[in-house]
């Protein structure tokens, strides 16, 4: 593959470190605009994290108005709830605040704020981003888990009630003008919600990693990744006051969807279908189904090979067997989930769960071609 041709897009620019969110506003201030919206969801706004940041630009002479109907795995009608609030408002720019729901979303928000409906127009899947220009406004992200990196990543998911799927719009003019790393800002989110969406983080590096695609850049960023994530999530759960752990862990996640432009894998395919038809948290289901996905991997020889490469990143002997125990310990230690006992999914679901993945996107690019039936046996020795 490396006489082939590809195109590689990098981040966008990031504001890291103690204090960037309230720099940010400065920032903003700078650029002469007066009014706002900030993207959030109901969990942020009950944790005081909107009302900190909507008097610091009320102090800075900036009127900002907040939108917090998300849903957790978000839907269409969120998105044009938030455009239509974007429009009333008469906003000059965005502000996606929380995890990657409201960040996912204030992506689209800002697209339907210059781009008419439906949502649908703009499925990636079916070419939709051609539609997509560049003349959307200011969009700052600012991430208040260490999971989805959707803060440095063009693309979001968002699920369309017509057809029931997570769709994907994508665009390069989707990135944020600015990433904020704030690790102050991630301080209260709960240990069970530190652990399901670092490990999160953990995938997205991992499943990059391991696709058969030519990246070096990708491939360096997502070892680093795997390293820092699989280091350092076990100290911000244990204290989540650890700025240091925090601020690893955001980087790890930035890292992760900066990695995973190579794509992703069935890991993520399983776990979308478990957000869809159980509202599964997305963390949890990717934890559940990985070693199962890894083991299942491990018939193509590129896997194995890199798998066992990260033997000496994760404290254990370069062999592939030893990289996934070391990794499920891991999960077990984090009180993750490393089956589907615990989920209550009928066993009779197990085939729907398969026909979904295997029409999800990330599927195809799996480093072992995934076949009918391969997705129900890895269900069924999960469940
Ligand atoms: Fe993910």
């Amino acid at each position: 593959m490396p006489t082939l041709r590809h195109t590689y897009n990098f981040p966008t620019r990031i504001e890291y470190g103690p204090g960037a969110m309230k720099d940010l506003v400065v920032i903003i201030k700078r650029e002469g605009f007066k009014k706002g919206l900030i993207v959030t969801d109901e969990g942020i706004v009950k944790a005081g994290i909107a009302e900190i940041l909507q008097k610091e630009f009320n102090s800075a002479g900036i009127d900002v108005v907040i939108f917090s109907r998300v849903k957790s795995n978000p839907i269409d009608a969120n998105a044009y709830d938030g455009a239509k609030v974007y429009k009333e408002s008469k906003s000059e720019f965005v502000v996606g605040l929380g995890g990657g729901s409201p960040i996912d979303t204030a992506k689209v928000v800002k697209c339907l704020a210059t781009h008419d409906g439906p949502l649908e127009k703009y499925d990636d899947a079916k070419g939709g981003d051609k539609y997509i220009q560049n003349n959307m406004p200011p969009f700052y992200a600012i991430p208040t888990t260490a999971g989805t990196g959707s803060e440095v990543g063009r693309s979001s998911v968002i699920t369309i009630q017509s057809t029931n799927k997570k769709t994907i719009i994508f665009s390069p003019y989707l990135m944020p003008t600015i990433a904020v790393l704030d690790p102050e800002v991630t301080v209260s989110l709960p240990p069970g919600l530190t652990a399901a969406t670092g490990v999160d983080a953990f995938v997205h590096n991992l499943e990059a990693y391991l696709m058969d695609v030519f990246h070096p850049f990708a491939d360096g960023i997502a070892r680093e990744g795997i390293y820092r994530s699989f280091k350092y999530l076990p100290h911000a759960v244990e204290n989540g006051n650890d700025i240091a752990a925090r601020g690893e862990m955001l980087m790890a996640s930035a890292m992760g969807a900066t990695a995973f432009q190579k794509g992703l894998g069935v890991n993520h395919s399983i776990a979308h279908a478990l957000g869809v038809f159980y509202d599964t948290h997305h963390g949890l289901a990717n934890a559940a189904v990985l070693v199962e996905v890894m083991k299942y991997n491990l018939k193509s020889l590129n896997v194995k090979q890199k798998l066992a490469s990260l033997g000496p990143l994760l404290n254990t002997k370069s062999d592939a067997e030893a990289v996934i125990n070391a990794i499920e310990n891991w999960l077990i230690s984090l009180n993750m989930p490393v089956n589907l006992k615990s989920f209550s999914i009928p066993a009779i679901d197990a085939q729907r769960i398969e026909d979904y993945a295997l029409e999800d996107p990330c599927c195809p690019l799996n480093p072992r071609k995934v076949e009918k039936g391969d997705v129900l046996k890895i269900i069924q020795q999960l469940l």
